[in-house]
């Protein structure tokens, strides 16, 4: 008779004996963090005198990119395009490398098609083609711990084909300057979008928009709308008025890729993993654990046995609160956090300070919002079992510097957590150059879906811990006396996962190395600098949020208005952004509010509407003020 428990040692014996295939690339790195103007230096909005108006008025329809308008207005002064240059490698204060990628001509998003087979038996697929970090050891990759059905990343889903090469298209760059630009009210309806998206990196032979110098000769330029062409939701209208995203922070709009592959799932794949001896098993378990791949090639991580799936960044601190804190934290211990928290980083950290007798301490920022790093020195001490710090503010846009902030934490001897739900999008992140224990992530903050979130841990600390919920798929032998655990990941994975979203998060992931986090921080460091300077010149208007180091928030409230007033005639001009607390209630009265207006960028955001955005702001503005 078949021993089905034998079989699947045999299985598993067999698994951890095939060869590793060869070593991962390691990614390159650059901050995002940028300098922004200060507020003495901010040049007034440009004249454009927009109607005085008692109400909530109306604006004139906003015209998404329209070259040839656009280089009849008057054009915004002389912008310093990006240089991409491929140098020298060092680390910053982040832990981020800062070494500049190379503008890559892919064409992420490119509609593949569905294909109509599975290709079973395929090689695994290479992974990312990333250039070599040679300053960190690349570890080997390792095959994933659960048994079944792997066939590394192979799919039937052709998710790292190349675009085929198409002609470039019109680029786009953010004005640098502002004392001749102008806000310009539309002068001409937006051109329909071409069918199939292009190059994201256009040549310095195209001319450029908006009345932009010359491009010097191996400059590219990030080319914001063969990107939006990738976001379908893009084109949509609210209010009679072209939808303006800047809601960023509260989630991302997903690529049309990452549409596709969840169909492509759901219309091939589908199964529940791990269990069945059939094909569609076999799919849908390569499929996820393809996945958990893409996001330890995307952390950095030394194995995918360090990334635990969840729901999101909520239920990755709770997990490791419930699990690695239960093990830890004792009475008298103590627990720090910054100011900067998200309740999620808070709320799950006090219930098990609350459970054990422990004590949450608290890191305060400076007036910018920037994380005091000498009151940090001063609450380590021998009582600190874990540091539980963002990476990014979701309600300032806050970078803090979490290097040191692990540093210091492992020199005092505790552990540290970084919440990385803010800064994933917008950051390269290097979990071997950081050193984090821990580091989480929602999906949908990258471009994935909603349901699906990352655990990162260091492998030691993960096979130490116990797991926290109990049930099937995290065990390998129960009997009523006793049940024997798997090893992590998966003992941390109980019951059926979200195995559809982790495909979709992965397909989030390739999508946004083909586009280049280097390439994404860069231009959104420009549009950042820009926004920021338009918003400081409406009178009336008090930024909240100025540390020196910042990416993609702009947190704002207005003299004579309410929030959700200012939210509210955003929306009928089809802006969305956030108005509220933003889940981040003590950073906010730490500057004596309890909300604020928070547009919040992506990649896929454009200089015409930010302008639009500081334009409705000075109508309402000047309505009241
Ligand atoms: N954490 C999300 C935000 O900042 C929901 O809006």
């Amino acid at each position: 008779m078949l021993d089905i428990g034998a079989l699947t040692q045999i299985a598993n014996d067999l698994f951890r004996e095939l060869p590793t295939g060869g070593q991962w690339p390691t990614a390159p790195s650059r901050p995002a963090g940028l300098t922004l103007p200060q507020p003495a230096g901010a040049p007034p909005l440009p004249a454009n005198p927009l109607p005085l108006a008692t109400s909530l008025p109306a604006t004139p329809p906003f015209v998404v990119s329209q070259p040839a308008a656009a280089a009849a207005a008057a054009p915004p002064s002389a912008i310093t395009p990006r240089v991409l240059p491929t140098q020298s490698q060092s680390l910053d204060q982040h832990g981020f490398n800062t070494t500049v990628a190379p503008a890559l001509p892919h064409g992420g998003g490119v509609s593949q098609g569905v294909p109509e087979a599975y290709a079973a038996g395929l090689p695994a697929a290479a992974p990312v083609p990333l250039p070599t970090d040679s300053a960190l050891p690349a570890p080997p990759l390792s095959p994933p711990s659960t048994p079944y059905y792997f066939l590394g990343e192979a799919s039937g889903w052709p998710s790292s084909a190349a675009p085929a090469p198409l002609p470039t298209v019109p680029d786009f760059a953010v004005p640098a300057g502002l004392d001749t630009h102008v806000l310009r009210e539309p002068a001409a309806p937006a051109p329909a979008a071409p069918a199939a998206p292009q190059y994201y990196f256009t040549e310095s032979a195209t001319p450029p928009a908006r009345g932009t110098p010359a491009v010097p000769e191996g400059r590219r330029h990030f080319d914001v709308q063969a990107v939006r062409r990738d976001f379908p939701i893009l084109q949509e209208r609210v209010n009679g008025r072209p939808l303006v995203w800047l809601d960023n922070a509260a989630t991302t709009q997903k690529p049309q890729a990452v549409i596709d592959r969840l169909a492509y799932f759901y219309a091939h794949e589908n199964s529940n993993i791990h269990r069945a001896a059939h094909e569609l098993a076999a799919r849908a378990t390569d499929a996820y654990e393809g996945a958990r791949n893409k996001v330890a090639r995307f952390l950095g991580a030394s194995s995918a046995e360090e990334i635990i799936f969840v729901r999101g960044a909520t239920e990755a601190i709770n997990l490791v609160a419930q699990s690695w804190g239960r093990q830890n934290v004792r009475e008298g211990d103590e627990i720090i956090v910054s100011q900067l928290e998200h309740h999620a980083n808070i709320v799950p950290w006090q219930m098990l300070a609350a459970e054990k007798g422990a004590k949450l301490r608290v890191i305060p920022v400076d007036d910018s919002g920037q994380v005091r790093l000498d009151e940090y020195q001063k609450l380590l001490n021998d009582r600190t079992r874990i540091v539980a710090v963002t990476q990014v503010s979701n309600a300032l846009g806050t970078i803090v510097p979490v290097l040191q902030i692990v540093e210091m934490g492992h020199r005092a001897g505790a552990k540290v957590l970084i919440d990385g739900a803010q800064a994933v999008s917008h950051l390269r992140v290097n979990m071997r150059a950081l050193d984090a224990d821990f580091y989480v992530f929602s999906g949908h903050k990258i471009f994935g879906p909603t349901g699906i979130g990352v655990v990162y841990g260091k492998r030691e600390l993960l096979e130490q811990m116990q797991p926290w919920q109990g049930g099937g798929n995290m065990i390998q032998d129960v009997t009523f006396e006793k049940t024997v655990y798997h090893g992590a990941p998966a003992r941390f994975e109980a019951g059926t996962g979200n195995i559809a979203d982790a495909v979709g998060l992965g397909a989030a992931l390739d999508y946004l190395e083909r586009l280049g986090l280097e390439n994404v921080a860069a231009y959104e460091h420009d549009l950042l600098e820009y926004a920021t300077q338009l918003l400081r010149g409406i009178p009336g208007l008090r930024l909240i949020g100025t540390a020196k180091e910042k990416t993609s928030v702009l947190s704002f409230v207005l003299q004579g208005y309410q929030t959700e007033e200012v939210g509210k005639a955003l929306n009928q001009e089809g802006i969305a952004v956030r108005s509220g607390h933003h889940c981040a209630q003590p950073i906010l009265r730490r500057f004596g509010v309890e909300a604020t207006v928070r547009p919040s960028l992506a990649f896929y955001n454009t200089c015409e509407e930010v302008e639009l955005l500081a334009r409705v702001v000075q109508r309402l503005a000047r309505a009241r003020n």
